[in-house]
């Protein structure tokens, strides 16, 4: 067992708005080993961005409010380092990637300028030193003809190559811990399996450990050991990727894998698609129970009432952990009679 590289505790984030407090992210815990690829998935709004935005000091401050928890990185709470501190931690030891480099990259400033800014600041490298490992960088993510193109634009470059480059940017400090949210969302489904299988080889090389954080469950399946299932700034579900798709628990989970496109051409796969009917609760009025409950069809009464603690699922894989009441096998079973 490798040892823990970030270990979230019971995270609480609020933002103050006009119509009452926000409740983004409400007491999320989990542990990342180092090397491991954790996949966090759930629709938009579930608190997957607050809350690593939470983690690296990046939630404006008001609205935002931190109300808890502590997340300790390599054993120290960054919610308790200086912004200086901080400062030196991101696009270091912890880089990231963000979605839409239209937007992250500066249109106005060559490539070369914007790798070279991080290493300067974090690696301390001189300007000859600094470019040699902006080329190095781009060969790292696959781009063809790196010295050439290190002069160029973002606008010269293609959408999947840009996000190439906003993940050489990522690495470019050789982080312990690389953060990437809906990195691919933007692209087309082809350029986004091409960024997957890179992210993928960048890892066996490098080591690191990475959140993906996506509100597409198919994407995750590829690249993740761990799977986090969050909705309503809570987590439901956890485990080892292949047994949350084989053996989901929550309700949730299932209806996210219920809405995917299958591949395979089983018949199973062949079944009707189907959206999860509802919308996501109002973060400002929360349910007094399970969040899901509103739009569960298993939902129980004590599910409308009490909020299930995250713990381990019966039966399933160890570090399989859920929040449910319910017993979903049995209940899909029951179902499967009928
Ligand atoms: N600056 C803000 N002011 C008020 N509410 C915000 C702000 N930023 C995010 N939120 C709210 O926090 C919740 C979680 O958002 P977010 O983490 O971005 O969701 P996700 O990344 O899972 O799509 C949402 O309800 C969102 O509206
Ligand atoms: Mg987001």
């Amino acid at each position: 067992m490798t040892k823990p590289l970030l270990d979230v505790r019971d995270l609480a984030v609020a933002f103050d708005t006009d119509g009452g407090a926000v409740h983004a992210v409400n007491g999320v815990s989990y542990t990342l080993r180092e090397g491991e690829t954790l996949g966090i998935v759930g629709e938009s709004g579930s608190g997957k961005s607050v809350h690593v935005l939470a983690m690296l000091g990046l939630i404006p401050r008001p609205p935002g409010r931190i109300t808890g928890g502590q997340v300790l990185f390599e054993g120290r709470d960054l919610l308790a380092l200086k912004e200086r501190e901080l400062q030196k931690i991101r696009g270091g030891a912890i880089g990231f990637v963000f979605q839409d480099p239209m937007s992250s990259l500066n249109p106005g400033m060559t490539v070369a300028a914007q790798i070279v800014e991080p290493l300067r600041i974090h690696l301390g490298l001189d300007a000859r030193g600094a470019r040699a490992r902006a080329k190095d960088l781009l060969d790292l993510v696959r781009i063809p003809n790196a010295a050439a193109r290190l002069d160029q634009y973002p606008h010269e470059f293609s959408g999947g190559q840009r996000q190439r480059v906003m993940i050489a940017i990522g690495l470019s400090c050789r982080p312990k811990l690389l953060i990437a949210d809906e990195a691919t969302t933007a692209l087309d489904v082809t350029v986004q399996a091409e960024i997957v299988a890179l992210v993928q080889e960048l890892k066996r090389e490098l080591g690191m450990a990475i959140i993906w954080i996506t509100h597409d469950l198919g994407v995750v399946a590829g690249i993740s050991d761990t799977v986090q299932v969050m909705y309503a700034g809570r987590i439901l579900e956890r485990g080892p990727v292949d047994d949350i798709f084989a053996d989901p628990r929550n309700a949730y989970t299932l209806g996210l894998l219920r809405s995917l496109p299958d591949l395979s051409g089983s018949r199973a796969g062949r079944r009707r698609l189907h959206q999860i009917e509802g919308a996501p609760p109002d973060m400002r009025h929360l349910p007094p129970g399970d969040p899901f409950a509103p739009r569960n069809a298993f939902a129980t009464p004590r599910c409308r009432a009490e909020m299930p603690p995250l713990s381990q699922a019966h039966g399933a894989a160890p570090g399989h952990l859920v929040a449910a009441w319910y017993d979903l096998p049995k209940l899909l079973a029951a179902e499967a009679v009928r």
